[in-house]
C-alpha cells in the first residue's frame, strides 16, 4: 500500500510536470485529490489494516497530499505567471514606433497680423474696443460727418439691411461708440480691430476685408502724436529702418486729415515693383479728429483735441508677407496657408 501511495505521487508529479493550462491543472487536481480522486481513495483502505500500522499509513497519505497540495501550488504560480507573460506579450504596445502624427495648425495669416498690431499698441497703452459689424447709417457715417448726400459715401457702397442699418463699411463708427462708452474718461486711446464690407471685388478688394481703426482723444494732442504714433507702429511692424511721411488728403472725419506712406520694406526706398518706384507705399488714413465727431462722441471739442488713423488689415498682410493677390487670404487653400 505504501507502494501505491509512492505510485500515485509520482505519476501525479510527473502529470503535473506537463501540464500546460490552468484548465488541465485543475482536472488533474480533482483526479488526484478529489472527492473520488486515487489518494482520497488510498485513505479508504484504512479499514484493512491494524490499528497500529493505520496512523502510519495515514501519516504517508497526509505528508503525500500535503506535498502534492504544495506541488500544485507551485505549477498553479508558475502557469499563471506564463499566461500572464504571454497575454503581456501579446498586448504588447511598441511605444517606439512613431505615431500617427496629427497635422498641426496655427493661426491664419490675417489672424497673425491683427494680433501683432494690437501687440504693438497695447504696448503704447491703447486698450482694445470693439463694435457691430451690422452698424446703423448713424454711426456708420452720420455721426462721422458724412451726412446723407455727402459725395464722399459713394467710395463706400455696402450692403443696406434697410435704409437705416448696414454691414458697416470701417471700423470708424467704433471712434463714436467708444467715446460715448467711456465719456467723461480721458485720455481716450483705443484700438478696434474687424471686419467690414464693401461693393467691391477683384485683386486688391474684397467684398469683406479687415481694419483696424485707432483713436486718441485727450488735452493738447496735436499732428506730432500722431506722427510719432504710426512711426512707432509701422518701425514695428516692418523694421526699425523704415521712415514715414504724411501727405495731405481727405476724410470727413478728421480735419486736416494725411495719408501715411511708409518708405518701400523691399528696397528700401530706392523704387522697386512693389512701391512702384517712388520708395514709397501708402499704408493708412489719418488726421485729427474732426470738432463734430468729437462732438458726437460727447467730447468737448473747444477743450479737447485728438487723432484717428485707419488701417487694412489685408494690405499690411499682403506687403508683410509678400502676397499678391487678397483672394488668396480667403479661399483657404491649405498650400497657401501652410506657407506662414
Ligand atoms: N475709415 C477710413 C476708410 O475706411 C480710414 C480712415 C481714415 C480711418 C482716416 C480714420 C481716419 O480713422 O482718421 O477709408
Amino acid at each position: 500500500m505504501k507502494q501505491e501511495v509512492q505510485r500515485i505521487q509520482e505519476e501525479a508529479l510527473a502529470e503535473l510536470s506537463k501540464t500546460t493550462s490552468l484548465e488541465e491543472l485543475q482536472e488533474l487536481k480533482v483526479k488526484y485529490l478529489g472527492k473520488k480522486g486515487s489518494l482520497t481513495a488510498q485513505l479508504r483502505k484504512m479499514g484493512s489494516l491494524s490499528p497500529e500500522e493505520r496512523p502510519i499509513f495515514g501519516q504517508i497519505v497526509n505528508e503525500t497530499r500535503d506535498l502534492l497540495e504544495e506541488a500544485w501550488a507551485r505549477r498553479t504560480e508558475e502557469l499563471s505567471k506564463a499566461a500572464l507573460e504571454k497575454q503581456l506579450e501579446e498586448e504588447r504596445i511598441d511605444i517606439s514606433l512613431p505615431g500617427v502624427a496629427l497635422p498641426r495648425g496655427h493661426q491664419h495669416p490675417l489672424t497673425k497680423v491683427i494680433e501683432d498690431i494690437e501687440d504693438i499698441f497695447l504696448g503704447m497703452g491703447f486698450t482694445i474696443a470693439e463694435g457691430p459689424e451690422i452698424e446703423s447709417d448713424y454711426y456708420n457715417f452720420e455721426a462721422l460727418n458724412l451726412p446723407k448726400d455727402h459725395p464722399a459715401r459713394e467710395m463706400q457702397d455696402s450692403f443696406y439691411i434697410t435704409d437705416e442699418i448696414l454691414l458697416r463699411t470701417q471700423t470708424s463708427p467704433v471712434q463714436i461708440r467708444a467715446m460715448e462708452k467711456l465719456y467723461p474718461q480721458l485720455p481716450v486711446k483705443i484700438i478696434c480691430p474687424g471686419k467690414v464690407y464693401r461693393k467691391d471685388d477683384d485683386a486688391t478688394h474684397s467684398p469683406m476685408f479687415h481694419q483696424v481703426e485707432g483713436l486718441v482723444v485727450d488735452k493738447g494732442i496735436r499732428m506730432s502724436d500722431l506722427k510719432g504714433i504710426l512711426l512707432n507702429f509701422l518701425r514695428q511692424m516692418f523694421g526699425e529702418s523704415r521712415e514715414i511721411r504724411l501727405r495731405p488728403s481727405f476724410f470727413p472725419f478728421t480735419e486736416p486729415s494725411a495719408e501715411v506712406d511708409v518708405s518701400c520694406m523691399l528696397c528700401g526706398g530706392s523704387g522697386c515693383r512693389i512701391c512702384k518706384g517712388t520708395g514709397w507705399i501708402e499704408i493708412l488714413g489719418s488726421g485729427m479728429v474732426h470738432p463734430r465727431v468729437l462732438e458726437a462722441g460727447g467730447y468737448d471739442s473747444r477743450e479737447l483735441t485728438g487723432f484717428a488713423f485707419g488701417m487694412g488689415v489685408e494690405r499690411i498682410a499682403m506687403l508683410k508677407y509678400g502676397i499678391e493677390d487678397m483672394r488668396l487670404l480667403f479661399e483657404n487653400d491649405l498650400r497657401f496657408l501652410e506657407q506662414f
